[in-house]
């Protein structure tokens, strides 16, 4: 891409109106526009880091064995009337009236229609187990939107359901989900940590939040230094076996991580004084085993080998795909702007043209465009008339993690510089070693 023919909106003032650093910064970066309060406008910029992000969520959730499907934003109340939920869920439910007077509302989660789904479909044991996913925009009349996608009215959400025959098996299930979130928030350059958050009315131990560690987030944790240090990484793991699964769950959630609603100071006290520690986080997911509540109410049962008919058990495992973009930049940038971590990058790197107009300039930066386009990756170009401050500025903003810079006088030894955002580290080389660097960077 070049930067001449994009659409890339930056301001050159901070909007007062956003509190934290990712809302000013998405704001700054031109990523998104307010349409109304707590709704957005992804402008190109910003469209591309959630469109990564997603693919991100989509890969690690059938990586995982689920199944990728679409709901409709707009659903009947009459499902949610048979699951009791219609008048439970409370002024955050968007209620609309279509022309016929048939009461609908803008989906803020989907047990519902899934559960309805399921129940006209599935009928024996042997369609289990099963795990169905969308990724689609949710709408919850939050009273207080704020920070920007951080807490909006209109979102983003990977949503998805498993059913099971047994609690055992829907806690297998469970055990997937955490392991695939854990994969999935690593790729994205995140620590999320999970911990015991609250079940709600149906109560039970089986519901985890993934929380980002952000001064500026709204939940209170309290957990055991050690956590941090637990990493995921590059192992492999086979998620048909029950064994392996638990092992993740056991190392990731034995030490002490509660969010506010669980915290019990008593057991806190039993991790040493030196480990304690209080914190903000920002919740990035939540994973929930709720066994037969819908299955019940609903009526989505199968018959057993025996010929018996049960409610099937049930979880549901959500992502909050548009959040992360904000949680992502609050744990990654600096005075200058973001720094995007490599997995979600809208562009692999840029590329700044000192002298534009200048033939050997121009035809370096070319060379470097279509070298690093030919080995699949997506630079942006700044080919505009600027000055090199200016350029810079617009690159650190944006948040690229790679940047190459094309000068006259580099060029008469033959010479680009590399330079980290994250490190501010700059190193002479060739272009061709500059393409080869950034291509060893992307593994391509
Ligand atoms: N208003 C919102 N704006 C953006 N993302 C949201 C919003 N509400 C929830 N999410 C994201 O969707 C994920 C799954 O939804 P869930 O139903 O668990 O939300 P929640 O627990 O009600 O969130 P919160 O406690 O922050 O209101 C959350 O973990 C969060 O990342
Ligand atoms: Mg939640």
């Amino acid at each position: 891409m070049r930067l001449s023919r994009y659409f890339l909106p930056v301001l050159k003032e901070t909007p007062a109106e956003a509190q934290i650093a990712s809302h000013r910064l998405m704001l700054r970066a031109g990523m998104i526009k307010q349409a109304s309060a707590g709704i957005y406008s992804w402008l190109p910029l910003g469209f591309k880091v959630l469109k990564k992000i997603e693919q991100i969520v989509h890969e690690e959730q059938q990586r995982a064995g689920h199944i990728p499907m679409l709901m409709p934003t707009l659903q009947s109340a009459e499902l949610w009337r048979e699951s009791g939920r219609y008048d439970a869920y409370g002024p955050e439910m968007l209620r609309i009236r279509d022309r016929h007077d048939r009461d609908m509302l803008y989906g803020p989660t989907n047990e519902e229609m899934i559960t309805d789904i399921f129940r006209s479909h599935v009928t024996s044991y042997k369609d289990l187990p099963l795990t169905l996913y969308h990724i689609q925009w949710k709408f919850r009349d939050e009273v207080r939107p704020r920070f920007g996608v951080m807490r909006g009215r209109e979102f983003y959400m990977k949503d998805g359901y498993n059913f099971d025959l047994t609690k055992e098996d829907a806690l297998h299930a469970y055990n997937r989900h955490l392991v695939s979130y854990l994969r999935s928030y690593e790729r994205m350059g995140l620590q999320a940590i999970p911990m015991r958050a609250d079940g709600g009315p149906i109560g039970g131990d089986y519901t985890h939040e993934f929380l980002v560690l952000a001064e500026t987030g709204e939940s209170e944790v309290f957990y055991d230094s050690e956590i941090t240090d637990l990493r995921f990484g590059d192992r492999e793991i086979d998620y048909d076996s029950v064994e392996q699964c638990q092992a993740v769950l056991e190392e990731f959630t034995s030490r002490y991580a509660r969010t506010d609603e669980t915290h019990d100071e008593a057991v806190f006290a039993e991790v040493p004084e030196e480990r304690r520690r209080t914190a903000r986080g920002i919740e990035v997911g939540q994973i929930f085993y709720f066994g037969t509540k819908y299955s019940e109410a609903m009526g989505a049962v199968v018959s057993t080998a025996e010929g018996e008919r049960v409610p099937v058990h049930m979880g549901s495992h959500g992502i909050g795909v548009s959040r992360l973009l904000g949680a992502i930049i609050e744990a990654s940038h600096d005075e200058n702007g973001i720094i995007w971590p490599e997995g979600v990058t809208p562009f692999h790197c840029g590329i700044v043209n000192l002298r534009q107009g200048d033939s050997d300039c121009d035809a370096a930066c070319e060379r470097l465009e279509q070298a690093l386009i030919a080995k699949g990756l997506d630079p942006l170009y700044d080919d505009r008339e600027e000055r090199a401050g200016a350029k810079f500025a617009t690159m650190d903003l944006i948040g690229l993690p790679w940047r190459i810079t094309v000068g006259p006088r580099g060029l008469k030894t033959g010479v680009v510089e590399l330079t980290n955002r994250r490190t501010g580290e700059s190193e002479e080389m060739s272009l061709e070693a500059a393409i080869d660097r950034i291509g060893q960077i992307y593994s391509v």
